[in-house]
């Protein structure tokens, strides 16, 4: 029933326009911070760009997990991941310096910053998260737009996949 309302609203026009709007501007924006760094490194640093908005179901999961209202309103306020990036890179040092390049793009805010490459997750997880906004300069004022940023290394990303079979799909707490 509330997977029915939110999903409703998730999937109105301009709700999934503004959500891939951000997601699209920060996919372009990699592209362009990648090549940069690739004159300068003399080798390109992404191996792989992926994204996603997160679905009315998945949505509804998160807010029950955290015992939050499951309504969309709790859903836009609260969940920081709804447009999602995933950045892979081949070498650690890579990551820093696309997020110190993420930094200082004017358009974008950073609200939040979870380096879990510094302390890794009991899971073993390891990614450099950001929280961003990301402006839409669209009627009147900006809008701000959320999207959380994963950066992380292959050898993070398969680590990161194995236990989300393991978790997810199987469901086991903790993989040996
Ligand atoms: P949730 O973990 O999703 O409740 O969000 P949070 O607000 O606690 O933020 P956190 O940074 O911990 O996690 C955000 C996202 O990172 C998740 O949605 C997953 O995509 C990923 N993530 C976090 N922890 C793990 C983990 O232990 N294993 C895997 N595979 N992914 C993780
Ligand atoms: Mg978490």
């Amino acid at each position: 029933m509330e997977t029915n309302k939110i999903k409703v609203k998730l999937e109105a026009p301009m709700v999934q326009a503004r959500y891939q709007y951000a997601i699209d501007v920060m996919l372009t924006r990699l592209r362009m911070i990648d090549a940069d760094l690739t004159e300068k490194n003399e080798r390109p640093l992404i191996r792989n760009l992926c994204s996603r908005i997160k679905t009315a179901e998945s949505i509804v999961k998160k807010l029950e997990r955290k015992e939050r209202e499951v309504t969309f309103e709790t859903a836009v306020n609260t969940l920081n991941d709804i447009a999602g990036v995933r950045v892979v890179c081949y070498f650690a040092d890579d990551i820093y310096q696309i997020a110190d390049a993420v930094r200082r793009q004017k358009d974008f805010t950073i609200v939040k910053e979870k380096n879990y490459i510094r302390k890794p997750k009991k899971s073993g997880y390891q990614s450099l998260h950001l929280i961003l906004e990301i402006a839409i300069p669209f009627q009147k004022e900006n809008q701000w737009i959320k999207l959380e940023l994963q950066l992380r290394t292959a050898a993070m990303d398969y680590w990161a996949n194995l236990d989300h079979q393991l978790r997810y799909k199987r469901g086991q707490k903790q993989a040996a």
